[in-house]
């Protein structure tokens, strides 16, 4: 397979599908690890952008509201970085219980043993110490998320590294079931990211809600510039003419990932490490670029909440489109699997 450098992607036109669990706003990690990446692809492939509600409630299901008022907002997300629903087939996942009938199906083809092995899972579960009580759903979302993928015959799915263990138990799906029952799926090939996973603004760790360290793309102005300036930059770089580090450096990291002028983005690295260029000028430097960046992404988004009868009409043309799809497949998979009666 030839790949194109410039798109990270594909040469022939494949399908593509991708998914968030709305637990939360999106926000700038996953606008550079994802979101971007969407707008990119859904001029080259066929893309299905799903809003995995069903996977959300398997660690939520005291929360529906929680997960319900989450749709709309990651709904939100997307439309306004520019998720084009005439160009991306964009639903929600309960909507198309075909989804639900393959997993139950695939459900089958995995054993208990190999669902405790899966290393996201098995990490998942100890952040939230579910330990034998985690429910039957969270264990085997990873089966649920084969069936979200194969329902539409998806062969690439962009995600994170941490998703990576989760795609390689849907190909063991895809390998039991065409073995049992005859070709019907393709390989899926996971599309990663070519961007580092951006840092939250503390500097510890991945940007992520529950850390309480993300720049949400629905913050306002006067959020983002107190965000970055809370930023971690280098402890030691005290007065302005202390040399600093610029490694581990949030506010480099960002500006090496946002600032176009990389000419003018050496000096002030050389002149930060040297010593005489302050964190707050740096900063400002940030905020203005982050400002350009993000405000019209806010508009759009603020624009577009004005409606959310109209959010849900999109994402209601879109599921529509999708079930077509999984109405298809399943009648497939029904055949293959000699459970086609009437
Ligand atoms: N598990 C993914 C996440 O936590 C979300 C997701 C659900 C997904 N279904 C998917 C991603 C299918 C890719 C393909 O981010």
């Amino acid at each position: 397979m030839v790949k194109n450098k410039k798109t990270d992607s594909f040469d022939e036109k494949r399908v593509v599908l991708t998914g968030d669990r709305p637990t939360g706003k999106l926000h700038l990690g996953h606008y550079v690890g994802s979101l971007l990446k969407r707008v990119e692809l859904q001029n080259i492939h066929d893309q299905y952008v799903m809003i995995a509600d069903v996977q959300a409630l398997t660690d939520n299901a005291e929360n529906p509201d929680k997960v319900r008022s989450n749709v709309i907002e990651v709904a939100l997300d997307n439309l306004a970085v520019g998720v084009d629903p005439t160009k991306t087939t964009f639903f929600i996942q309960s909507e198309v219980p075909e989804i639900a009938e393959l997993t139950v199906f695939f459900l089958n083809l995995v054993t208990l043993a190999r669902l405790k092995r899966n290393p996201t899972v098995k990490d998942e579960m100890k952040q939230k110490g579910y330990k034998e009580n985690v429910p039957a759903g969270f264990l085997t979302y990873p089966v649920s998320q084969a069936a979200d993928i194969l329902f539409c015959k998806a062969t690439i799915v962009p995600v994170g590294e941490d998703q990576l263990p989760v795609l390689e138990q849907a190909n063991e799906i895809v390998h039991k079931f065409n073995s049992l029952y005859g070709e019907v799926f393709e390989k899926i090939e996971p599309l990663m990211s070519s961007t580092p996973r951006l840092v939250g603004i503390d500097g510890k760790s991945k940007m992520s809600k529950s850390l309480d360290n993300a720049i949400y793309l629905s913050d306002s102005s006067e959020v983002i510039e107190k965000k970055v300036m809370q930023m971690y930059t280098d402890p030691d770089h005290i007065h302005v003419n202390d040399p600093g580090k610029v490694k581990g450096n949030v506010v480099f990291e960002y500006l090496d990932i946002f600032d176009e002028d990389k000419d003018e983005l050496k000096k002030l690295k050389a002149q930060y490490k040297k010593g005489g260029l302050g964190d707050v000028e740096i900063k400002r430097r940030l905020i203005a670029i982050l400002q350009d960046h993000l405000a019209p992404i806010r508009d759009r988004r603020e624009y577009l909440a004005k409606d959310p009868k109209k959010v849900m009409e999109i994402l209601e043309e879109g599921t529509k489109r999708a079930r077509v799809v999984a109405i298809e497949t399943l009648k497939e998979v029904r055949e293959a699997m000699r459970i086609n009666y009437f």
